[in-house]
């Protein structure tokens, strides 16, 4: 069985916009690849948008030594925190950390009232993550011939 993950999670800081961009252009590849799509948002960013989150929101990192294996990112706005970019190293998925990530960033916002996230449905397992979770699906929309969107949101104990 391949050993569950125990890296550290810990803020992102301004220098590690170029790793987390080249991380999350790898990982979102087979998304892209799936949908014929290249256009799509986490392939599009640039490292100034990177930084620019890491600057005004929260971004969290997961390390191994010195091997960067996951980030996220979350963006409060009045009593929701949306949840961006949740990416985990090809070679370290399906071992817990996009678990251990998701509820960390949760755990970073105990004051908001709900958490919302868009998702890709071609990607069924994403989908299938996310309810385990606790997310509940809202909406679905069709926003392009291959792309269907999910809108998934957990409501917050407090
Ligand atoms: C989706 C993702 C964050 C999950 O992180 P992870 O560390 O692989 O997930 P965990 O080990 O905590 O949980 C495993 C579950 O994640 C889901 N999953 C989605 N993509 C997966 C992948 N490529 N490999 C393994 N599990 C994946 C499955 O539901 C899986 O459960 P299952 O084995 O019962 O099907 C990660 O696979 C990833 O970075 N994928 C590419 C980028 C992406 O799609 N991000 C989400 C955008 S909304």
């Amino acid at each position: 069985m391949t050993p569950r993950l125990s890296p550290s999670i810990v803020a992102a800081r301004l220098d590690d916009a170029p790793a987390l961009l080249a991380m999350q252009k790898l990982a979102f590849e087979p998304e892209a690849r799936a949908c014929q799509e290249w256009e799509i948002p986490p392939l599009r960013e640039t490292v100034e948008d990177v930084r620019e989150h890491i600057r005004t929101a929260t971004v969290l990192k997961a390390v191994d030594g010195d091997s960067l294996l996951g980030a996220i990112r979350g963006i409060v706005t009045g009593d929701s925190c949306l949840i961006r970019v949740l990416v985990v190293a090809p070679e370290a998925q399906g071992r817990g950390l996009g678990t251990r990530l998701l509820r960390a960033i949760e755990d970073a916002h105990p004051q908001v009232g709900c958490f919302d996230l868009t998702t890709n449905m071609i990607m069924a397992g994403n989908v299938r993550f996310y309810l385990r979770h606790g997310y509940e699906l809202v909406e679905q929309v069709q926003h392009s011939e291959k792309i269907r969107l999910a809108f998934m949101r957990k409501i917050a104990r407090r």
